[in-house]
């Protein structure tokens, strides 16, 4: 006869094989390069999915999805971005993609994609981790957050490049409609074929590279987000503009897309107060009673978004030097403007066959209008065409 304690291990065992709940209940999703389902695969779309979790069920030959990251210097003067992706990438179908982008403080760049052979998200109770890995080239780039988001840390060992990046979130994490996760009315869509959502809109970041045996380090301000898209981006998009920032108590996120499937614009705008949206809207159009904003650009600064110097070839330089964001609620008549400037530019790249993707780090002013003004940090990225 088997003993108690023996019956006890099946019975565990057979509840843990049922509910998929060996440690702390995690899951995996993994996927290999190149492998693909035919058709029609599902977006998730429900506001209750986790914001890191997989948001699309397998792979097709057009959709992907996203998980990127920013960060400024307190000083403006260096910047990084980089991207874990999965599915459609830069014309690569059914890739594992790592991006990274850097510029140090005297305007020397870095940028490069590598191919991982598969990815994981490793869902658990409390945090969830994502693992981008080659065995081959010895690529390994993993994300790890707590499922609050307020944490995140990034580890990197590659040929290339090796070390960490924190990030600690200082606003809520939030859909492109401005609610606060999780929120029954949270959309994370966006516009057509394009999903949205910001898990860490600003928080601390720091960073600790080597970066082909140079030291990067960087302490300031970041945010993280998530896209998910049915096509890849140059299919969807014909320019966007994206820029978050931290100024005096605020933060703010803002995001305008002009879809190539429809022609609209879409518009968000969302400015926070430690964890609380003070602001939210999707209305670019002047209003007497709803809340609305604005998104504009500004050409009149001093630093446009360019080649890197070092680059074979040179690419037209950006048409403008930054933005101004209006904020208004005619129901309190409180209105806020802001103004960024770029500071530096991170990364600028063809994007299609008229355009170019920058990512950029800049000055960011403004604050209540009448009101007291602040000075602070901004990054972004932006998209042009001819
Ligand atoms: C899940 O993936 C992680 C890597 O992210 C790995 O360490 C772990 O062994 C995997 N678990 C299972 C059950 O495959
Ligand atoms: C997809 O469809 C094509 C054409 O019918 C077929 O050759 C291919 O094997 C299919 N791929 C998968 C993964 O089912
Ligand atoms: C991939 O799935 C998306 C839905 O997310 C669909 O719109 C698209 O047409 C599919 N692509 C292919 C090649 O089947
Ligand atoms: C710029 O800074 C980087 C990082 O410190 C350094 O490796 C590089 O040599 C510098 N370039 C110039 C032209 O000074
Ligand atoms: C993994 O790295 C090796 C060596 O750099 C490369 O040849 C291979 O294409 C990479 N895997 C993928 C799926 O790109
Ligand atoms: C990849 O890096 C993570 C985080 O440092 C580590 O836990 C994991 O063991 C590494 N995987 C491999 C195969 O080296
Ligand atoms: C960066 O990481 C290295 C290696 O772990 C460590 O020696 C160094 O003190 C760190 N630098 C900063 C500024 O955190
Ligand atoms: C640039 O233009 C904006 C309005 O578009 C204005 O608010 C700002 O003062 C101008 N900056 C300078 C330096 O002239």
């Amino acid at each position: 006869m088997p003993s108690i304690s023996i019956l006890l291990i099946l019975v565990v065992a057979a509840t843990a094989a049922a509910t998929g709940c060996i440690h702390d209940c995690c899951s995996n999703n993994t996927h290999a390069a190149g492998a693909y389902v035919n058709g029609t695969v599902h977006m998730k779309d429900s506001p209750w999915t986790p914001f890191d979790a997989p948001m699309t069920e397998g792979f097709n030959l057009t959709n992907g999805e996203d998980w990127s990251f920013e960060g400024v210097s307190a000083d403006g003067q260096s910047g990084m971005g980089f991207t874990f992706s999965r599915g459609t990438v830069a014309g690569h179908a059914l890739a594992q993609r790592m991006f990274l982008a850097v510029v140090w403080p005297n305007g020397t760049r870095f940028i490069e994609s590598t191919f991982a052979d598969v990815s994981t998200i490793q869902a658990c109770k409390y945090a969830t981790k994502g693992t981008w890995y080659n065995g081959t080239s010895g690529m390994n780039w993993t994300f790890e957050a707590t499922n609050d988001y307020s944490r995140t840390l990034v580890k990197v060992e590659s040929a290339t490049v090796r070390g960490t990046f924190t990030l600690d979130a200082i606003s809520p994490a939030i859909y492109p409609n401005g609610l606060v996760y999780p929120h029954p009315r949270g959309d994370n869509w966006f516009a057509p074929y394009l999903y949205w959502v910001e898990n860490v809109p600003v928080g601390v970041a720091e960073a600790n590279l080597t970066i082909r045996g140079t030291p990067f380090i960087l302490e300031g301000i970041g945010g993280r987000e998530r896209n998910w898209n049915s096509f890849a981006w140059a299919e969807i998009s014909t320019s966007w503009d994206m820029v978050r920032g931290k100024v005096g108590p605020y933060t703010l996120m803002a995001w305008r897309f002009e879809s190539k499937i429809d022609g609209q614009t879409y518009f968000s705008s969302v400015l926070m107060k430690e964890k609380d949206v003070i602001f939210r809207t999707l209305a670019q159009h002047v209003s007497t009673t709803e809340p609305y904003g604005s998104f504009n650009l500004d050409n009149n600064g001093t630093v446009r978004l360019s080649s890197d110097p070092s680059a074979a070839t040179s690419l037209p330089e950006s048409k403008h030097t930054g933005y101004v964001l209006e904020m208004v609620i005619p129901a309190t008549e409180k209105r806020w403007r802001f103004e960024v400037d770029y500071t530096k530019c991170v990364y600028w790249f063809a994007a299609g066959s008229d355009g170019r993707l920058g990512g950029f780090v800049g000055a960011i002013k403004g604050g209540l209008v009448g009101g007291r003004q602040y000075s602070g940090r901004a990054s972004g990225t932006t998209m042009e065409k001819n």
